[in-house]
């Protein structure tokens, strides 16, 4: 579709972006939390956080996690339950685990401070490596994300998959950046793709890079299909005994390590819970009405129905039935259901029952 610029033209467009991006980002960058300095334990926690979650999600999180954990050292000595609680809301859990090994190095260690040295440590990769490296330490290090490379597509007008392009711009960006301010020109950039150049109806004409752009829209990048979620149903059975309710710390999967509600690997009716809960050995119990929902992650999707089980007895005596439960009875803990709302680190895939634990 798109006539592809020469390898020289390309890096003659590239060569002008500080230029225009530069006193454009002076004027109109947003008043972020973590650009109030260049402290590099600040930087990289942003980093981090705005791995997979959009800017308006990670702020309050954001503010709310340096009030608690201001310095590395703080971090890499915070309880784990503590740090999921910090997190909880930004899902990609295993963000904050690998954020944590890091602090634990960098406490002893100290900071790195080029890109290369970033990305030795767990869950810095080539585009937060750069990033870190270049606001925090003013690094000559280009840093490409997914919002980068749309505005580079569509600058250059190259519609090949970002896979390909990501690899190209990291090379082709290099003797692009400016000798100063680079920390400035890659935030610039990421800019420039969250306010402007956005994924759909794009503000070409407001745009500093009008005059260079080869797309000036929204055709490129050119769309793909979806990858296909795995999907899977389960049963969640909310164990209630007085004001209290049933939680297990799950095994294996994608919430490994975080506490959930007792699941079944299958979807069951009320008259199936209530012969599975015979059968597992409890007597005397009340099942609730059936409330469904999807909750979607990257790769997955899981169909669950829930039912509250009100029982005196104790969930943690009760026997396997048929091997399709989670994790076993006797992993169960019970908490103050005020406690589960306000201390523990529940994850949105299981938030949404917390309402049916109100009497
Ligand atoms: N996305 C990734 N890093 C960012 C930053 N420093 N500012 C705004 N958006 C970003």
């Amino acid at each position: 579709m798109n006539e592809t610029l020469r390898d020289a033209e390309r890096a003659e467009t590239l060569a002008q972006l500080p230029a225009l991006l530069l006193p454009w980002y002076d004027k109109n960058k947003r008043d972020l939390p973590w650009r109030l300095n260049t402290d590099p334990y600040r930087v990289w926690v942003s980093e981090i956080m705005l791995q997979q979650t959009r800017v308006e999600a990670a702020r309050e999180h954001y503010i709310r996690f340096l009030q608690a954990l201001p310095t590395v050292e703080a971090l890499a000595a915070c309880p784990e339950d503590r740090l999921m609680k910090l997190w909880e809301g930004l899902g990609y859990y295993s963000r904050a685990r690998n954020l944590q090994r890091a602090a634990k190095i960098v406490a002893a260690e100290g900071f790195p401070r080029t890109a290369k040295e970033w990305k030795k440590l767990p869950g810095i990769g080539d585009y937060t490596a750069g990033a870190i490296a270049s606001i925090a330490f003013g690094e000559r290090a280009p840093a490409v994300d997914g919002n980068v490379i749309r505005v580079l597509s569509r600058l250059l007008g190259d519609d090949r998959p970002p896979e390909v392009l990501k690899g190209d711009f990291f090379r082709e960006l290099e003797p692009a950046l400016p000798h100063e301010r680079c920390g400035d020109f890659t935030q610039s950039l990421m800019e420039l793709g969250a306010t402007v150049c956005t994924p759909t109806s794009p503000l070409c004409l407001t745009c500093p890079l009008f005059v260079l752009c080869r797309t000036r829209s929204d055709a490129l990048p050119l769309p793909r299909k979806k990858p296909e979620r795995r999907q899977s149903e389960k049963t969640l059975l909310l164990f209630r005994r007085g004001e209290e309710a049933a939680l297990c710390r799950r095994a294996d999967g994608v919430l490994r390590g975080l506490y959930g509600f007792f699941a079944i690997e299958e979807r069951m009716t009320a008259a199936q819970v209530r012969d599975f809960l015979q059968r597992a050995g409890m007597k005397n119990f009340f099942v609730g009405k059936p409330k469904a929902h999807r909750h979607v992650f990257s790769h997955l999707e899981w169909e669950m129905t829930a039912y509250t089980v009100d029982s005196e007895e104790d969930a943690r005596a009760l026997h396997a039935v048929a091997g399709k439960e989670h994790s076993p009875f006797a992993e169960l803990a019970y908490f103050p259901v005020a406690a589960i709302e306000r201390e523990i680190s529940l994850p949105s895939a299981f938030r949404w029952c917390l309402p049916l634990l109100c009497r």
